[in-house]
């Protein structure tokens, strides 16, 4: 499972209850992929066929292998449970019946931080979309549900991924050993970024 950042934060009780609220509000919304949906129980069909191929799922450290409806089903429900606590936010976007894309972030309200991870479809990989959808979700993170810090994590062989998070601006802080959903250990390259650090690269020309 994910584990808050290096950098810990403290949010005082107003900001740690209204990142609370913003996760509990949020809503479907547009992405550079097409619509992303809120995840609902009837998305595991869909979702154990995404991440059934390797080229999406590969290189993500916790998602619910092997991935049978019903373990994708309790791993949307986790999800859920979660962001009814106001600590998680999973999302798929579709192209007609199939999964495109997914993002799932993980929030500290206490400590005003969170965690992404996401995948696109193999035949929309190299194209731009995996970065635009980082950055939007990077933005959407910090000013939308008020996150002061990120923090990620990605496999030491996954070169687009690295290449993406350094792109977004993001500060390399290291290794972090991640724990696979089995209990074995993935070795990670580990990233931060403040909101202030977004804002002065992203939103100072604007
Ligand atoms: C990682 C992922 C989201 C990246 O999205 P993408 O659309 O495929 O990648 P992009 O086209 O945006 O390219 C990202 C960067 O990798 C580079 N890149 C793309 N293909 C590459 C390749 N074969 N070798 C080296 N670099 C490559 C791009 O030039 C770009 O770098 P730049 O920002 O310096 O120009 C997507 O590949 C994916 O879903 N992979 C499987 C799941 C995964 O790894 N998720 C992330 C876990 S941390």
């Amino acid at each position: 499972m994910s584990a808050p950042p290096k950098t810990l934060l403290h949010a005082t009780p107003e900001e740690e209850a209204a990142i609370r609220a913003a996760v509990r509000a949020s809503a479907n919304m547009a992405s550079p992929t097409g619509e992303r949906r809120l995840a609902r129980t009837e998305d595991a069909a869909a979702a154990a066929a995404f991440f059934a191929d390797d080229a999406a799922s590969g290189p993500i450290y916790d998602l619910p292998r092997p991935f049978t409806q019903a373990n994708v089903r309790a791993w949307i429900e986790g999800r859920l449970e979660r962001h009814a606590a106001g600590e998680a936010v999973l999302t798929f976007v579709y192209d007609g019946d199939e999964i495109v894309s997914y993002a799932d972030v993980a929030i500290w309200p206490q400590h005003a931080s969170g965690e992404l991870a996401g995948a696109v479809r193999a035949d929309r990989q190299n194209s731009g979309q995996g970065s635009a959808n980082m950055r939007d979700m990077f933005d959407w993170m910090f000013e939308d549900l008020g996150l002061r810090l990120i923090c990620l994590t990605a496999a030491l062989d996954n070169i687009r991924s690295q290449r993406g998070i350094d792109a977004a601006g993001f500060t390399r802080m290291g290794g972090r050993d991640v724990v696979r959903a089995d209990g074995s250990i993935r070795q990670s390259v580990y990233w931060e970024m403040t909101r202030d650090q977004w804002r002065a690269r992203w939103k100072s020309a604007s």
